[in-house]
C-alpha cells in the first residue's frame, strides 16, 4: 500500500537496496508473494490457457514442496514478506498444498505475525479441501468464475463443471474462508450481458465479486483493446440495476481491485461483518503499478518482478547448486531492485510475456 513506501527518514539510498526488504528502484516495497504451484489446469479458460498443445512442465523443472517452503521461509523471515497467495494453473491440482500452507502459516513475520495467505482457484475440488484448508491455517481464498450459465459455463473453460464449482464456495464459506471473493474476466459477446446477473448472485450468498478485465496474457496473443470489456462498461452496467459509492484509494492500499460499497442489496441479502461491495480490477484502463507490493515465484522457481515481466531469475539453479540463504536473498532482491515502473501496455514497444497466464500465476 503506498503507506508501506519507504518515508523520508527510511528512504533507501539510491543503487543501494535494503538488505531486508524487496525494495525497488521506484521505491516500491514487495510484502505480497505470489507463489504458483503448478502451471496445469482443469479448465481450459481461452484468455488463460491453450485449449490444448500445451507441453506441462516436466516434474524435474517443479520445485518440490520442500524447496518451496524453503523459499517462502526466506521470503518471510529476511525480506519481509508479509501476505503469500498460492497461484497455479490450479493450485488445488498440487497435492502437497495443505503442507506447504501449514508451513507458511508456522512462520512470523518481521512483525513477529502469522503471514496472511490465501488463494486463488477455479473451485474445483474444494468442497473436499475447503476444511483441511482452513485447519492448516489458510485465511482466504478467491474463486474465478466468469458464468452462471451452464452452457455458457462450459463453453469458456471447454468443461461442464459449473455445479462443483457452486459447490466449492459454498464449501468454503462453510468453512469460515472468509471473504469468499468471485473474479469475472467478463468477454465480449460471450458473456458481457452477465455483469448485474453476477452482482445479485454474489451479494445474495454474501461473496465479494471482482470484475477483471482481460489482460494481453492469453496463449494464442489474439488479445486486443476493443474486445475487452473496460472497467467502465462494467461499472455503466452495473449501476443499471446499483448504487455504488467507492471506498476509496486509503481503503485500496496496494490492492488491484478498486471496491465499491453496494447501497441497495437486494432484499435478502445475508448481513455480513462489513458493507456489501463489489470490485474492478482494471489493469489496463486504470494501472495501478505505482502502488504494486507484489513478487512472484513460478512453478519451476522462477522469481518474476512483474506479470508482465520479460525476463525472470532462476531461483532453482541457485537451490540445486546449494547456495545458501544470504546468496538466494541477494539474488531475490537484486531482481526485484529492476522491476519497471509498470507493465508498458500502451507502450508500442510493448511485448507479450513469453509464458501464459497459467504458467504466471494470477
Ligand atoms: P485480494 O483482493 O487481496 O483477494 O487479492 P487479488 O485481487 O490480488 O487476488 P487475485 O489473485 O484474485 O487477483 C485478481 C486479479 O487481479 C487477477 O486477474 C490477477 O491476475 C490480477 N492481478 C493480481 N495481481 C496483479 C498485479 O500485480 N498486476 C496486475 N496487472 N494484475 C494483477
Ligand atoms: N486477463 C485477466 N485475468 C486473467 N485471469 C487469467 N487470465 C487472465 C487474463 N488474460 C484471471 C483468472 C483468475 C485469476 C488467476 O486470473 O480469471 O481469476
Ligand atoms: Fe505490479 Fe506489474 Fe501488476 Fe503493474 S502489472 S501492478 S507492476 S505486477
Amino acid at each position: 500500500m503506498p503507506g508501506r513506501r519507504r518515508g523520508a527518514d527510511g528512504a533507501v539510498p539510491a543503487g543501494r537496496p535494503d538488505d531486508t526488504r524487496l525494495v525497488d528502484r521506484f521505491g516500491r516495497v514487495a510484502t505480497d508473494l505470489r507463489v504458483s504451484l503448478t502451471d496445469r489446469c482443469n479448465l481450459r479458460c481461452s484468455y488463460c490457457m491453450p485449449e490444448e498443445g500445451l507441453d506441462w512442465m516436466t516434474d524435474d523443472r517443479l520445485l518440490s514442496d520442500d524447496e518451496i517452503v524453503r523459499l517462502i521461509t526466506l521470503a518471510v523471515t529476511r525480506l519481509g514478506v508479509e501476505e503469500v497467495r498460492f497461484t497455479g494453473g490450479e493450485p488445488l491440482l498440487r497435492k502437497g498444498l495443505e503442507t506447504i500452507v501449514a508451513a507458511t502459516t508456522a512462520l512470523r513475520t518481521h512483525a513477529g505475525e502469522v503471514p496472511q495467505t490465501a488463494l486463488t482457484t477455479n473451485g474445483l475440488g474444494l468442497e473436499r479441501r475447503a476444511k483441511a484448508l482452513a485447519d492448516a491455517g489458510l485465511h482466504r481464498l478467491n474463486v474465478s468464475l466468469d458464468s452462471l450459465d451452464r452452457a455458457r459455463f462450459a463453453r469458456i473453460t471447454k468443461r461442464d463443471r459449473l455445479p462443483d464449482v457452486l459447490t466449492g464456495l459454498q464449501a468454503a464459506a462453510a468453512a469460515g474462508l472468509s471473504p469468499v471473493k468471485v473474479n469475472t474476466v467478463l468477454l465480449r459477446g460471450v458473456n458481457d450481458d452477465e455483469a448485474v446477473p453476477l452482482l445479485t448472485w454474489a451479494l445474495e450468498h454474501g461473496y465479494e465479486l471482482r470484475f477483471i478485465e482481460q489482460m494481453p496474457l492469453d496463449p494464442q496473443g489474439a488479445w486486443d483493446r476493443e474486445g475487452m470489456v473496460t472497467a467502465e462498461e462494467i461499472l455503466t452496467a452495473l449501476q443499471t440495476a446499483y448504487r455504488l459509492t467507492p471506498t476509496g484509494s486509503a481503503a485500496r492500499g496496494a490492492a488491484p481491485a478498486e471496491t465499491w460499497v453496494v447501497e441497495n442489496p437486494p432484499a435478502g441479502a445475508p448481513a455480513g461483518a462489513r458493507a456489501p461491495r463489489v470490485g474492478v480490477v482494471a489493469s489496463v484502463t486504470r494501472p495501478f503499478c505505482g502502488d504494486c507490493d507484489r513478487t512472484r515465484l513460478t512453478a519451476d522457481g522462477q522469481v518474476r518482478n512483474c506479470l508482465f515481466a520479460r525476463g525472470e531469475t532462476d531461483l532453482r539453479a541457485l537451490l540445486r547448486g546449494g547456495a545458501g540463504d544470504d546468496e538466494i536473498a541477494a539474488v531475490w532482491r537484486g531482481d526485484m531492485w529492476a522491476k519497471e515502473a509498470g507493465h508498458g501496455i500502451d507502450d508500442p514497444s510493448f511485448l507479450q510475456p513469453d509464458r501464459p497466464m497459467s504458467a504466471i500465476g494470477g
